[in-house]
């Protein structure tokens, strides 16, 4: 069974700068909630619980949101602010939270096998919290966890993007076996729309067997130099079966300045209704 989601949240958020000079990426917020909260929201609507976080040098503002403040706490007692704080209470309340951190960013191979930590020998859901996934039914997390009990394979979230757009992303090739659900033959980390076999893009939605840590620990660096989750993952399609599932819902790359501020215009629209 799944307890544990993986947040790799080590990166430097370059594209955010100066915003990410001190601030971390994961806590950049879309309206008044931080990205990893939204994220971290998902992961329990799953039935995750057991949250572990990657983090590195300039992340403590992360421990601190998952934890209580006591100050605030005091200063809000009894006032009209309280009610913002119930979500995040809950949470506290209801979820563990560890952490370690990476030491070099080398990649977001490298960043899950140093989670391996904080894993152990279990499949985990892994959650990119710059990717905020919404939908109007089932979360995509909560898709992907019943996908796994049918199969007990890994599976990767994937969206159809431009085929001019295949350089930013990994690309997955496979044969659909139900609407939507492919069985993975073969993946490429960020190929050029000449090389791309296909549109079909992963995005940061994964659960993993814990045989990807054996891999990835044997990983040469690939594409830009770094550790590739894709890579590793590819391996294990090559060896068993991996799955790739175009989710219910939207995603909204939070990565980038423009994905944020469309973001932030759903999610308020949402809350205020559509204006
Ligand atoms: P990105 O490449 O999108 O994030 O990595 P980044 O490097 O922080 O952003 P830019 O490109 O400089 O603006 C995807 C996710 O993987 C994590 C990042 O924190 C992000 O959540 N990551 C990436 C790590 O934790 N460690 C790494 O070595 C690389």
């Amino acid at each position: 069974m799944l307890k544990k989601c993986l947040f790799p949240a080590a990166g430097y958020g370059t594209r955010f700068l100066p915003a990410t000079k001190a601030m971390p990426k994961e806590m950049l917020p879309i309206v008044n909630k931080p990205l990893i909260q939204y994220g971290v929201e998902e992961a329990i609507e799953a039935g995750l619980s057991q949250i572990a976080i990657v983090s590195g040098r300039g992340k403590r503002a992360i421990e601190d949101h998952f934890d209580i403040s006591y100050e605030l706490e005091h200063q809000i007692a009894g006032s009209s602010k309280e009610v913002l704080m119930e979500d995040i209470r809950d949470i506290i309340s209801n979820c563990t939270f560890s952490y370690t951190r990476q030491l070099e960013i080398k990649g977001l191979g490298h960043a899950i096998l140093t989670g391996e930590t904080l894993i152990g020998n279990e499949p985990f859901a892994v959650i990119l919290a710059d990717d905020l996934c919404t939908s109007s039914d089932e979360g995509a997390l909560s898709q992907m966890v019943s996908l796994y009990n049918q199969h007990q394979c890994s599976i990767v979230a994937i969206e159809d993007v431009p085929e001019d757009q295949t350089q930013n992303y990994g690309i997955i090739e496979g044969e659909e076996i139900e609407d939507g659900l492919f069985k993975v033959s073969n993946m490429i980390e960020k190929p050029a729309p000449e090389d791309a076999p296909t549109n079909l893009a992963i995005i940061g939605r994964y659960i993993l067997t814990p045989d990807i840590f054996d891999i990835i620990r044997n990983l040469k660096p690939g594409a830009g130099g770094e550790i590739q989750i894709t890579d590793a993952i590819c391996e294990q399609a090559k060896q068993g079966k991996v799955l790739a599932y175009k989710f219910r819902g939207r995603r909204f790359d939070c990565g980038s300045i423009e994905g944020y501020v469309e973001a932030t215009n759903h999610i308020f629209q949402k809350q205020h209704g559509a204006g």
